[in-house]
């Protein structure tokens, strides 16, 4: 049967990626994150998983404005790097994982979560950003394949933190119900807290941050208690993309231990951690 093995939750600002794609990453801006990602990079290395169901949210990239699913999920065998405007990253292609995808599929929609389905779909900062977060150095391809999983955090009423984390425990139950024997690592995308525009563009709270960063591991609840304007209100318009950190949470049981994280401002506009915990086995 497939297990889920460990969570990481990171944030996706595409500068993080551009910075690692032209070789700016010793630079005296960028060289803080990266020293910070260091001891996860070598931990993740070492505990390589078979496939990644990565929650993230397009950014009007690869799905139009006019039709933005609450949840939805890649059931492709290959997705491509999107072109955002500068031409597509210089990163291989995501290989899929089409059975486990379809499996989640219906295994979600069977537990009332009604997931909308993407046969084609190129793959915006959201998701490659954090591969590469994950693995510098893919060479010609990612070492795992992928479940790109959707969630809209950009157009009113995105779903509730309660609702993504009930995603998240149902995409545990969901993984591990999967008959394959498959190393399973899930990653949970965007913030920490930042607002691309409007009167608060800038904003950054470290003090909403630093308590979201503790309360993810041991008190998830509490942070799916918040409603959709707490967290612009606390985190920024942008900062709500905390709730796909409860999906990954979620997907994850009451034990695990943190094994690394960090927090730097800024990064790009953005307030950029990443945790990363694993699943202890009973
Ligand atoms: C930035 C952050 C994001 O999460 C994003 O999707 C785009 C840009 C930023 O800080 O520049
Ligand atoms: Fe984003």
């Amino acid at each position: 049967m497939a297990e889920v093995v460990w969570g990481l939750a990171t944030s996706h600002v595409p500068s993080i990626g551009a910075a690692m794609d032209n070789h700016k990453t010793a630079d005296p801006y960028w060289k803080p994150l990266f020293d910070g990602y260091a001891p996860a990079r070598e931990w993740m290395a070492a505990h390589r998983p078979d496939v990644a169901v990565i929650i993230y949210n397009d950014h009007a990239n690869a799905v139009d404005l006019d039709l933005v699913p609450t949840f939805a999920i890649g059931t492709a065998a290959r997705y491509e790097v999107a072109d955002e405007g500068w031409g597509r990253r210089p990163v291989p292609p995501v290989v899929g994982a089409p059975e486990l995808s379809e499996h989640l599929v219906r295994e979600l929609m069977d537990e009332e979560f009604d997931i909308a389905t993407f046969h084609e779909l190129d793959v915006d900062h959201g998701l490659t950003v954090p591969l590469s977060v994950y693995c510098p150095e893919p060479g010609d391809a990612w070492p795992c394949a992928v479940v790109p999983v959707l969630v809209n955090v950009i157009q009113y009423p995105q779903p509730t933190a309660a609702r993504c984390y009930a995603l998240g425990k149902a995409m545990g139950r969901a993984i591990r119900s999967f008959p394959q024997d498959v190393r399973v690592a899930v990653f949970g995308t965007g913030g920490m807290s930042h607002q691309l525009a409007g009167a608060r563009a800038g904003l950054i709270n470290s003090e909403f941050d630093r308590m979201f960063l503790r309360a993810i591991e041991a008190e998830p609840a509490k942070l799916a208690a918040l409603s959709r304007e707490d967290y612009i209100r606390e985190a920024g318009t942008e900062g709500i993309e905390l709730i796909m950190w409860l999906v990954m949470r979620g997907a994850l049981s009451e034990h695990i231990t943190r094994v690394h994280d960090t927090y730097h401002v800024p990064a790009s506009n953005t307030a950029a951690a990443l945790a990363l915990f694993e699943e202890v086995r009973a």
